[in-house]
Parts: structure tokens; C-alpha cells; sequence
């Protein structure tokens, strides 16, 4: 009941070479598969992707935006700039906007109200830093993620969250199945308290370190509709074989 989705997260990766050979190489691979499928490039690789993806089942979409929808706020781009561009998605409170750009969950939360008046649709990240997790204090620094972009939003729109433990985003550690699942139902759990929005039907992506060879067992889990991947959205192979995980979960 809940369509898998795939979301490639190229972070600050890629050139106009670079982007055409890998979109070239997924598209190419593309069979049909029953999966949502959305490709996050920079804002400068935006208007290419699009168009390259014009035609194919890939949507496109940010991996941030500013909270205004417009004004002198120099470097930020709006979400209504995303959707001129042909953007359907947006990546919201990555853990490398919390650590570099000292993004807090108000923050994130007046940027989702932005992309959701823009008729985009937001995948908010949240998730705990190793200390964390090993202290006990995961389930609460998500909820608390969770409940601080969420509070007061009234209209959620098509929203999409994403666990992304900080331990395991590039470090070739992933969480395992289990361990990804206990989170998500609390998670899904979460959204049923916290919100309007029909959690059973709200999907819930897991992001760090997803490739090929791990994705399957991931999937299988009843609360993993998906993944925000990293660095093997960067190789058109390792994006389709999660993309094939995916249609067969
Ligand atoms: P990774 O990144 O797949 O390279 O771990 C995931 C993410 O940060 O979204």
C-alpha cells in the first residue's frame, strides 16, 4: 500500500558531464519498476537534470531551500525557484545542514511550511549521532527532531520522512535491518501522535550507507518504504540495483 521510494542524494558532487553520463546510465537501465524514483542534484545541476529526466519515470528535486519565498537573502534559493525548475522533491534538515550550517528544527520546520505553499513535496531527515545512539538517546533526539519541524505545521502535505543515523551516513556502516525497523515504527508511531497525517500511509525512508548489497534485507523490513542514498546514487549501477531491491520488496 505504501509505493517504494528512491531518492539518490548527490550532495555537492557532479559536473555537466558528470550528471548527463549518470542520468544516461539510469535511464538506460530503467525497466518499468513499481518504485518512485527522484534524483537530488545541486541547484546549478537542477535545470539539466530536469530536462535530461523529462521524459523518464526519475523525478527531480532539491536538497534544500530557504524558509522565504523570496527577497534580499543573498546565496538562498526558494522553493518556488525548485518548482520553476522542474522539481517535484525536496530534502529538508539533512544532518550535514544540522552539523555545518547549524540548521535547528524551527528552522527546518518554516522551510517545509515553504516547500509545502510551493506545492512541493518535503523528505525530512531526521536522526541521532553515535553518542547518542549509545548513551539511549536515539528514539528521543528523533522525536524531538520530529516534533520540532512538525508543531503547529497545518498542512503536511505529501510528506515523506527520512531516518538517517549520522554514524552511518558515509561511513560504510549501516544500521542493521533491525535496528532500522525499531526506529521506524517508532517513528511511524510518532507521526500518529504528533500529526494529522495518515502515518499508516506516510512513507519512510532510511538513509546511510544504502547500496546494492545491503538494500534487499533493508527493504524487506515492514516499516522501510525506501532510501535517501548517498554515495552510491553517484554510480548509475549501484542506483539501479536499489531501485531492482526495491521493486521486489
Ligand atoms: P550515504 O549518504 O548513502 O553516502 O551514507 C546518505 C545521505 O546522507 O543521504
Amino acid at each position: 500500500m505504501r509505493k517504494p521510494l528512491v531518492v539518490g542524494n548527490w550532495k555537492m558532487n557532479g559536473s555537466v558531464a558528470f550528471v548527463e553520463k549518470l542520468l544516461a546510465g539510469v535511464i538506460g537501465g530503467m525497466s518499468n519498476q513499481q518504485v518512485d524514483i527522484a534524483v537530488c542534484p545541486t541547484y546549478v545541476q537542477l535545470a539539466q537534470a530536469a530536462a535530461i529526466c523529462a521524459n523518464s519515470a526519475i523525478a527531480v528535486g532539491g536538497q534544500d531551500c530557504s524558509h522565504v519565498q523570496s527577497g534580499a537573502y543573498t546565496g538562498e534559493v526558494a522553493a518556488s525557484m525548485l518548482r520553476d525548475q522542474g522539481c517535484q522533491w525536496v530534502i529538508l534538515g539533512h544532518s550535514e545542514r544540522r552539523q555545518y550550517h547549524g540548521e535547528l528544527s524551527a528552522l527546518i520546520g518554516a522551510k517545509l511550511s515553504a516547500v509545502i505553499e510551493a506545492g512541493l513535496r518535503p523528505i525530512l531527515c531526521v536522526g541521532e549521532t553515535r553518542e547518542q545512539r549509545e548513551s539511549g538517546d536515539a528514539q528521543t533526539v528523533v522525536a524531538e527532531q520530529l516534533e520540532g519541524s512538525l508543531q503547529g505545521q497545518a498542512n503536511l502535505g505529501e510528506l515523506v520522512v527520512a531516518y538517517e543515523p549520522v554514524w552511518a551516513i558515509g561511513t560504510g556502516l549501516t544500521a542493521s535491518p533491525e535496528q532500522a525497523q525499531e526506529m521506524h515504527a517508532f517513528l511511524r508511531g510518532c507521526l500518529e501522535k504528533l500529526t494529522e497525517v495518515d502515518a499508516g500511509t506516510t512513507r519512510l525512508l532510511y538513509g546511510g550507507s544504502v547500496k546494492g548489497a545491503n538494500a534487499a534485507e533493508l527493504f524487506s523490513q515492514p516499516d522501510i518504504d525506501g532510501a535517501l542514498v548517498g554515495g552510491a546514487a553517484l554510480d548509475a549501477e549501484e542506483f539501479l540495483a536499489i531501485i531492482n531491491a526495491a521493486d521486489s520488496a
